[in-house]
């Protein structure tokens, strides 16, 4: 089942979402839900709070995104509880979307190297390394469990530019090609 995308504004965005505490029927019909949410949306990944529930739930796939001929592979993975337990390398830029915020893209920059602690939809755990757009998405999406949006991490002077348009979003005054939901209002 597809579910409304919650926009910018939305109060769950900004929450620190709280751990999963055991696997049933319920989580894994989220699980299923949120792929086939972010699927529709052509998302690389996609956070529980987007979809309403102040949850430590994540989805990436980077297999699609990833250009021919890149170094990296993709993953296709869902990270529930997790924990970047460190955060390394080089700081680089990268122009980052989300489907909470359409129409707005902004360079963010963040180190180039995780480690991850998580539990997979089977809730076996995980300690692993990513660098490269993995790494990316994965910052990206765990910033959503915290309740950090990517705007706020682009530099002032964008920030500026883009309020305007953030300020419109709260309201609902976007288009996107996927269903949303805004504070007290659904449109598609
Ligand atoms: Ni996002």
């Amino acid at each position: 089942m597809k579910l409304p995308i919650y926009g910018y504004g939305q109060p769950v965005l900004k929450l620190k979402a709280k751990e999963v505490e055991e696997n049933n029927d319920l989580i894994q019909k989220l699980l299923k839900d949120m792929w086939e949410t972010m699927y529709n949306a052509s998302g690389v990944g996609l956070a529980a709070p987007q979809i309403g529930l102040s949850l430590r739930i994540f989805l990436v796939d980077t297999v699609q995104a990833m250009e021919e001929g890149e170094e990296d592979q993709g993953i296709k993975k869902a990270f529930i509880n997790a924990q970047i337990v460190e955060e390394k390398g080089e700081e680089w830029a990268y122009e980052e979307g989300c489907l909470s915020i359409p129409g707005i893209r902004g360079d963010v920059d963040r180190l180039s190297k995780i480690r991850i602690q998580y539990l997979d939809e089977n809730f076996e755990a995980h300690d692993e390394v990513y660098d490269g757009i993995n790494a990316r998405v994965i910052q990206h999406e765990y910033d959503h469990i915290e309740g950090v949006l990517f705007t706020e991490k682009v530099k002032p002077l964008k920030r500026r530019l883009i309020q305007r348009k953030l300020d419109k979003i709260k309201m609902g005054k976007v288009s996107a090609d996927y269903r949303m939901k805004f504070k007290g209002k659904t449109k598609r």
